[in-house]
């Protein structure tokens, strides 16, 4: 069976003190869930969040990783420092690193690869932008972003992937995708991993939605058969909105 998941990306946001805030708020108002929640603060504050967030079951993610083991590589961040203080997950392929950070399918293939060989869970990123949708392409671009990287994949690796479909147009816009058009999508990619590979692991890969979620339109868009959770960035800043959302997917 799938897993239920709802992720926080909190990309370039909060400082120290926002951090441990946040995280204290959601510890002592979360309650039991029966999902699997995962935070990424960013880079400065990882170590202090493994640490606050304790026993909780809630999970600090990495945002991103270097494709290299280590090196000369100034600014960068590698698995290996990662994994020592205790991140066993990272996004890959978030589509702001795509557009803003220029990284391309041959790239993200060399960080899945790294993190997997690194037993490094990927939460994996794709989604089409606005002109590809506009110009019906956006099936054909979705196809490419996975057959350039996850496809070319051993059954075997997928136990350690999850999926996140993040349409570009619906990120940070407010415009979200319909419940019906993140669900178009999710069947899409769960067949077409099912005729790639097999039901086994088409049935058990989780596939997230992220873009302009809210406590407003979650549980319409979790309820989907193929959307198994939700990757949150705006939202995932208020710990009661967040909660909301995570509640929306029990
Ligand atoms: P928003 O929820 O702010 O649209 O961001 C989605 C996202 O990019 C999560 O990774």
């Amino acid at each position: 069976m799938r897993r239920k998941i709802v992720a926080g990306n909190w990309k370039m946001n909060n400082d120290l003190k926002e951090t441990i805030d946040l995280i204290n708020d959601l510890k002592q108002n979360l309650g039991n869930v029966d999902v699997k929640v995962l935070i990424a603060p960013s880079f400065p504050f990882l170590k202090t969040a493994v640490d606050q967030v304790g026993d909780h079951s809630i999970e600090v993610i990495s945002q991103n990783i270097n494709d290299n083991k280590s090196g000369a590589f100034t600014g960068e961040v590698s698995i290996d420092m990662l994994k020592s203080i205790g991140i066993n997950t990272t996004l890959i392929g978030h589509s702001e690193r795509r557009a803003i950070y220029n990284e391309d399918d041959v790239l993200l293939f060399k960080k899945i690869n790294i993190a997997l060989k690194s037993n490094m869970d990927i939460i994996f990123c794709f989604g089409e932008e606005l002109k590809d949708r506009k110009s019906n392409s956006h099936f054909d671009v979705v196809k490419s972003q996975l057959d350039n990287t996850v496809m070319k994949l051993e059954s075997s690796s997928w136990k350690n992937i999850v999926l996140a479909y993040e349409p570009v147009w619906a990120i940070g816009t407010g415009e979200t995708a319909s419940a019906e058009q993140a669900q178009e999508i999710h069947e899409f990619v769960r067949n077409y991993i099912s005729e790639k590979f097999n039901s086994e692991v088409a049935d058990n890969i989780s596939i997230l939605y992220g873009g302009s979620v809210k406590p407003s339109n979650a549980v319409e868009i979790f309820d989907k058969k193929d959307v198994d959770g939700g990757l949150i960035g705006g939202a995932a800043l208020k710990a009661h909105d967040f909660i909301e959302i995570i509640k929306a997917n029990s």
